[in-house]
């Protein structure tokens, strides 16, 4: 706790991928943490210092600050409301089949929080959530907890990426903080200060609804930069240049315009869902963002389409995948590309030797190893030993500065279909591949 501040504790309810970073964080800037999960085997792990997914530098800081005694975990998910001031409710909002988004998680939550109000709390939501939800959580509360609840609900989406998580929590372009008291504002802008980051205070509905725009905005980049790639392609352009020259105007930003196989993960895919839904039981007419995500849904298409293009006859190739989680540097494999690529190319009669640094138990669970149809193998080297082609799917580092001449030597036919763009074409043309990238020549 830091000298003199107006809270105690800080209370983590739920730590998975956006908790555990939070945690973690909040206990390295100086505060007292507690981090609770209602699955009793991650909280187990977690207190003996051991991260239960891939998130980089994450782990070494974790055993830190369990040292120290600055965050501590429990089970027990009331103990965790009772002794804190802060509550960051970071719990799952999984989507349902209509793409709205399931809030059992964080209802069951709340509950908790008004079962065990032992005095003022303040209660924010970090999870991302729709558009009025902290209107239902107050109403909650007061059901549950009775109408001489003390509390304040806030919101303060997040915008940590999964692994670079630990230095976005550090290194913030901006906090969001939608709040309805003085005493919440105060509180969190007191919990903020030593990152200096630059502060929106907001109301809590449009704090909530930031979230999903920003979600909803980078899906939409991708999908124009993937729409203007296909034209590339017909008419002998080069996407990575178009992306560089329109970038380089402030207004439209570099970021986001990688164009390749499609976005992936666990939140734009799912946010920009629960956007439309939001704005279809609001009446809005949302049919750009729809569009959005048919442009992403055909990439697998054109991703597959293009291997045949290098290809011809499909049945019985052996192709090397490289790259199985939906971007690089994490473990995380839901709503990855590589999983309906996997599938497409099953049903096409492929052998499949596939390869990722940190996904592939994760990707077993899946598609269980089956050879010769299906293996996993050690290296980007032994998944392309006697393949008719190179398959990029996902863009990890360890692929772009590989020896092409070792490569060359194992692999049946030099071809590499680089979903993601980030080969260089020249160099690998130079060691003798045939290169197809996405809209350039
Ligand atoms: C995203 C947001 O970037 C975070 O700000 C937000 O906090 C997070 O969702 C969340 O809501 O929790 P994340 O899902 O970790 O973070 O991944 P991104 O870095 O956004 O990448 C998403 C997908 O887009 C990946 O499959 C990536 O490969 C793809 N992508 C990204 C492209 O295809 N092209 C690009 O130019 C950039």
């Amino acid at each position: 706790m830091a000298k003199g501040s107006s809270f105690k504790t800080v209370g983590i309810l739920g730590l998975g991928h956006v908790g555990l970073p939070t945690a973690v964080g909040f206990a390295e800037l100086g505060w007292q943490v507690i981090g609770t999960d209602s699955d009793s085997a991650k909280v187990s792990l977690i207190a003996v210092g051991r991260c239960p997914f891939y998130e980089p530098d994450l782990e070494p800081l974790l055993r830190k600050n369990l040292a120290e005694g600055s965050l501590e975990v429990t089970a027990d998910v009331g103990e965790a409301v009772r002794k804190s001031d802060i509550l960051f409710v970071c719990v799952g909002t999984p989507q349902k089949p209509d793409g709205s988004p399931d809030l059992s998680q964080v209802e069951s939550v709340i509950r908790t929080i008004a079962e065990n109000l032992n005095g003022y709390k303040l209660i924010v939501e970090k999870s991302t959530v729709p558009v009025q939800t902290a209107q239902w959580i107050k109403r909650t509360i007061l059901r549950y907890a009775g109408n001489d609840a003390k509390f304040d609900v806030a919101s303060n989406p997040e915008f940590l990426r999964e692994g670079t998580a630990v230095h976005d929590f550090f290194h913030p372009d901006r906090i969001v903080i939608g709040v309805e008291s003085e005493r919440a504002k105060k509180w969190l802008l007191e919990l903020y200060k030593p990152l200096n980051a630059p502060i929106v205070v907001t109301d809590v509905n449009t704090s909530e609804l930031i979230k999903h725009a920003a979600n909803s905005f980078l899906a939409l980049k991708i999908s124009f930069i993937n729409m203007i790639s296909d034209l590339c392609e017909a008419v002998g352009a080069d996407v990575t240049e178009v992306a560089k020259g329109i970038g380089l105007d402030p207004r439209i930003g570099p970021q986001f315009l990688q164009a390749g196989i499609g976005y992936g993960g666990y939140c734009l895919p799912k946010d920009l869902r629960a956007f439309i839904h939001i704005a279809e039981e609001h009446r809005v007419d949302f049919s750009l963002l729809k569009e959005v995500e048919r442009i992403n849904d055909a990439r697998i298409d054109k991703f597959v389409r293009k291997v045949k293009q290098a290809l011809w006859v499909l049945k019985d190739k052996t192709l090397a995948i490289w790259g199985l989680s939906f971007k690089p540097n994490t473990d995380d494999i839901r709503e990855a590309p590589s999983l309906k690529v996997i599938s497409r190319l099953l049903e096409e009669g492929t052998n499949l030797r596939l390869y990722d640094p940190a996904a592939m138990e994760n990707v077993k669970q899946i598609f269980p190893e089956k050879p010769p149809k299906l293996l996993y193998c050690k290296s980007a080297l032994e998944a392309a030993k006697n393949a008719h082609a190179i398959l990029i799917v996902t863009d990890w580092e360890e692929f772009k500065n590989l020896d092409w001449n070792k490569v060359k030597e194992v692999i049946a036919l030099p071809i590499i279909v680089d979903g993601r763009n980030c080969l260089d074409p020249k160099t690998v043309r130079e060691a003798g591949f045939e290169y197809y990238g996405i809209g350039r020549v």
